[in-house]
């Protein structure tokens, strides 16, 4: 007679997980004690947090759906639907959801990300990589975590100093750092347990992705495609840390060893030396997972340079640039991937979220994958095998008439390859999507997903003798956007490719969504609105202001039986940096960082705003000539525009620079040429400019406020 030793697949659950049985016969009795266990670890799921925080695993995350309280992963279950089957708050009750509580954040930068709630606490990821722990009840702050990255790093940023959110797993709480670290933290006090670099920290890159965990591994891409480097996704052991694969999206060096034979094939996608400079391609968003199919799903970002002739010689796909792609789950090694902009050369990322669904498509039930591409078009792929099933424009699109069914390739409108014309290129959508990382959401019971949708065009023109810099951008492409700009909420169809209701807001750049089984959509917009509308109807149910705008995601969880709604609000990302002429279209551009949780019946209120400091533009007399202005211009739209503004007109993140007390400073030289304000985020450009250069800029900013000056002084 021996022993039979049974270890229960939900692990350590606050019972002695190992059972001892005296009878070796039975394996039905071992089934059916492997159930009792399991719903034991269910019905004793609240007791769980005070012993052992994030107690999160295999069983749990595949099983999330069944436990709708909990919301243990960035988009909440494996498939990324952002559909909770919570449905306390319904669209007849809505009307009565009230502030539960709010938390401050202590950074003034972009808020992007989706809080994790697991057992009764709040883990959520701020600016700057910046984790904090909440009593998801009281609001009552549990810990905080700071990376300490170094404020100078924040040039490498592309669209602001974000970060998407944690992962959790076996009581660690997992962040990517803006300098590439990947850290595991005790979930019960938030000190890190191990860190490993994952990046090659004298590249450009960074990170601002949501690890993900699958098969008790930390996956993890990275950001960095707009200045030089070659993008890759990779996996840790959660345990320890220690590495385990990784894939990249762009082939290496000819001469070298491909580190994956897929990318032998890629390389002849390739052409010139773009391997020298990285060719981009960078993960840093969207990363979904099947466990049937044991297929993780990634978006691929755009290509460097964006234009394509200094990228690869105006020829060739450039494999897997702006791509969904599949890999195995234990492996990382190639599946499929389907190339939704074929040669991409207008920052057609295609990392945007990638939702799992069962959809009926013409009477047969097929397993899918759903994107709103940056492109503006709408894919419905075969997750199993990367085939495209449809696709359709979800706004207008000016760059391609549609998608070839047979090929699946774009069929392109004539003119868009600047690089090939040698002229400017009109684009709608342009390099702020006509979607951006902004989250949508799938109801399966409206059978809609939600679109956080919006029309910003872009011109695109090659730049002449482009040569990289070792600081800032190095895209070789001028873009200035056109100021007809609009954003939206549609609900979309997915089976038969058409919209079902829309919502107009003010502007772009709205909040991600959140639908829930209450046959609710809830969003926050850039005016500051947050809202809750029917998922079948779009009728507009609720909305308060937030006093700031939204662009995070919302979550929704469970706490003693009641029903909570968080949203983290901030204004920030790389719309009100690049765009900044546009982005107080919405009226509302003051970033006041924020956790916001609501409930039913709930009568917090938030503080009092205080009063907007109105914009004084009080520059000196513009006395420089106009070349010294012109070539301050191109510096500027070179160096400067990414994170100051299209045009110098701030967008409410950094300072607008029209209004600086520094026009008339000498301070100007020591900011620009010494580093004087790096410890908050403005490094030098001494490896750029010289003196006669900083002089030049500030030439064309001091013109550049004299207009607005004298235009405002006219109405
Ligand atoms: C990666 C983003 C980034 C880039 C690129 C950038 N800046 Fe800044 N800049 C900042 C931030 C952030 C601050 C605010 C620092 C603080 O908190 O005071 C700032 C502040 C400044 C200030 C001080 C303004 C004031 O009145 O307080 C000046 C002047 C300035 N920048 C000029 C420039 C110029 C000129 C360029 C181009 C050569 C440039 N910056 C490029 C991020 C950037």
């Amino acid at each position: 007679m021996t022993n039979i030793e049974m270890t229960t697949a939900a692990g350590p659950v606050g019972v002695d997980p190992v059972v001892r049985l005296t009878d070796h016969r039975c394996l039905l009795v071992r089934a059916v004690i492997a159930l009792i266990l399991y719903f034991a670890a269910v019905a004793i799921e609240p007791a769980r947090a005070a012993e052992s925080a994030a107690n999160v695993d295999a069983v749990r995350l595949t099983g999330a759906d069944q436990d709708p309280a909990n919301w243990m992963t960035y988009g909440r279950t494996y498939g990324e639907q952002r559909f909770s089957p919570l449905a306390r708050i319904t669209a007849d009750n809505v009307k009565q959801l009230g502030l539960a509580w709010y938390a401050d954040l202590d950074t003034d930068r972009g808020q992007e990300a989706t809080p994790l709630v697991i057992d009764g606490v709040l883990y959520v990821s701020t600016a700057w990589s910046m984790v904090k722990a909440f009593d998801a009840k009281t609001g009552t702050l549990l810990w905080s975590y700071d990376p300490e990255v170094p404020r100078e790093i924040g040039v490498k940023a592309c669209c602001d100093v974000v970060n998407r959110g944690v992962a959790a797993w076996k009581g660690k709480i997992f962040v990517g750092t803006f300098d590439g670290r990947l850290v595991a933290l005790d979930a019960r006090n938030g000190k890190p347990v191990w860190s490993v670099m994952t990046v090659d920290p004298t590249r450009p890159y960074t990170i601002t992705q949501a690890p993900r965990v699958i098969k008790g591994r930390v996956v993890i891409g990275n950001s960095g495609s707009e200045y030089g480097v070659r993008g890759y996704i990779s996996a840790y052991d959660a345990e320890t840390g220690e590495f385990a694969w990784r894939f990249y999206t762009v082939p290496g060096d000819p001469a070298q060893p491909a580190e994956n034979p897929i990318l032998t094939e890629a390389a002849k996608t390739w052409h010139g030396d773009w391997w020298k400079r990285g060719g981009g391609g960078t993960v840093w968003e969207s990363l979904s997972y099947d466990p049937e199919l044991n297929l993780i799903y990634f978006g691929v970002g755009n290509g460097l340079e964006w234009d394509q002739g200094y990228r690869s010689a105006s020829q060739g796909d450039n494999w897997f640039l702006a791509s969904i792609v599949a890999i195995d789950a234990d492996t990382g090694a190639y599946a499929w991937h389907y190339q939704a902009t074929p040669g991409e050369e207008w920052d057609f990322d295609a990392v945007q979220q990638l939702i799992l669904a069962d959809l009926t498509i013409d009477g047969a039930r097929r397993q899918v994958l759903l994107q709103a591409n940056k492109n503006g078009f709408f894919y419905v792929l075969d997750r199993k095998t990367g085939q495209l099933i449809s696709a359709k424009n979800f706004t207008p699109v000016t760059w391609a008439s549609g998608v070839d069914q047979k090929t699946g390739r774009p069929i392109e409108n004539p003119g868009i390859r600047y690089d090939k014309t040698g002229k400017p290129a009109q684009l709608l959508p342009g390099a702020l999507g006509a979607h951006s990382w902004q989250a949508m959401a799938f109801n399966p019971k409206t059978g809609l997903v939600y679109i956080p949708a919006q029309e910003i065009g872009m011109t695109y023109t090659s730049t002449k003798d482009f040569n990289p810099a070792s600081i800032g951008w190095n895209v070789a492409t001028a873009t200035t956007n056109k100021t007809n700009v609009k954003g939206y909420l549609i609900a979309w169809d997915p089976v038969n490719q058409k919209e079902v209701w829309r919502a107009n807001y003010l502007g772009p750049w709205n909040g991600g969504l959140l639908t829930t089984a209450g046959d609710l959509v809830i969003q926050g917009n850039a005016a500051g609105d947050f809202s809750a509308y029917r998922a079948d109807t779009g009728e507009k149910l609720w909305s308060m202001f937030a006093q700031t705008p939204v662009m995070a995601a919302p979550m929704t969880y469970e706490v003693n039986g009641e029903q909570y709604i968080a949203v983290l609000v901030g204004w920030g990302g790389a719309y009100p940096l690049l765009q900044g002429r546009d982005a107080s279209k919405s009226g509302n551009i003051r970033n006041v960082s924020r956790v916001l949780v609501l409930k039913l019946g709930a009568m917090a209120s938030l503080p009092p705003l205080s009063p907007d400091t109105k914009l004084v533009l009080d520059p000196p007399p513009s006395t420089a000539d106009a070349a010294t202005v012109a070539a301050g211009e191109a510096l500027f739209g070179r160096f400067c525009s990414v994170c100051h503004g299209e045009a110098a007109v701030g967008g409410g993140v950094t300072p607008d620079l029209r209004a600086s007390g520094f026009l008339t400073d000498d301070g100007w030289y020591d900011i620009l040429l010494n580093g004087a304000l790096k410890d908050l985020g403005m490094v030098s450009f001494a490896a750029v400019l010289d003196r006669t250069k900083a002089g030049e800029i500030r030439a064309y900013v001091i013109q550049r406020s004299n207009e607005d000056k004298a235009a405002s002084g006219k109405n």
